[in-house]
């Protein structure tokens, strides 16, 4: 049976695809919150109530489950406008910006969001807090060369910074062959100023810092379900 986490997790993500509709590019997002919203699309899809949708994946892994699950699938080469992308969060604040990247895949995660009309991100409660920074480490990707350039830049910041490993104590490799450096800053002051001194440098990548990306954020808590949108919260 599913727990409380998973279940509003699911919730957050069913609200979501209410908004999908037949005929739409579609963004899917990586992560177990996004992986309910790509089971129901591919429910609809089954069941013909959705028609004609193309789906960009933000990950491999995404991409094979979409591909299993019998999702058709379309590239960047096709098109370059996606009109809905449904994708986690591991951390949201009230200016709805973001923490993403635990699941390592942030950089075609903002790829595919900035090439989309509207961003739902889809959370359970947990993942909302006052000042970015307070639950999780930012997951900054960064070049195997000169890594430790930019561990030792990210330290200066403020930062404890950790070299992310797999399960069996290997570095994490990216989609693209990168590693993630796992940057605990605690509460951030400015977001936006973070994000813009880590864009600022070489080596780094992509970084888990999602300003003014997210047009809508569903919320699924005890008490129901909370749709924000980046002026203002909708009637659930
Ligand atoms: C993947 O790289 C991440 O950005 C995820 O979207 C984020 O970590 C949320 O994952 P969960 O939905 O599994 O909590």
């Amino acid at each position: 049976m599913k727990g409380d986490a998973a279940l509003l997790k699911q919730a957050a993500a069913y609200r979501a695809v209410e908004f999908v509709e037949s005929g739409m590019i579609i963004g899917l997002g990586h992560g177990s919150t996004a992986l309910y919203a790509l089971r129901r699309i591919a429910e609809l899809v089954s069941r013909h109530t959705l028609e004609d949708i193309l789906a960009i994946p933000c990950s491999l892994q995404v991409e094979h489950e979409a591909r299993t699950r019998g999702i058709p699938l379309t590239t960047f080469d096709e098109y370059t406008r996606i009109d809905l992308t449904i994708d986690g969060a591991d951390e949201v604040d009230p200016d709805l910006n973001l923490i993403k990247g635990g699941g390592g895949a942030m950089l075609r995660e903002k790829i595919v969001a900035q090439a989309s009309a509207r961003e739902i991100i889809v959370v359970d409660e947990s993942k909302l807090t006052p000042s970015l920074g307070t639950l999780s480490p930012v997951p900054v990707e960064v070049l195997p060369f000169g890594f430790n350039v930019e561990t030792r830049f990210i330290e200066q910041l403020g930062a404890a910074v950790k070299v992310r490993k797999t399960l069996e104590g290997s570095p994490f490799l990216t989609d693209q062959g990168n590693l993630i450096l796992d940057c605990t800053f605690g509460p951030i002051p400015d977001p936006p100023h973070l994000a813009a001194m880590l864009s600022e440098r070489a080596g780094i990548v992509e970084h888990g810092l999602f300003i003014n990306i997210a047009t809508d954020v569903i919320v699924a808590g005890s008490k129901g379900i909370r749709h924000l949108v980046r002026s203002g919260e909708l009637p659930a």
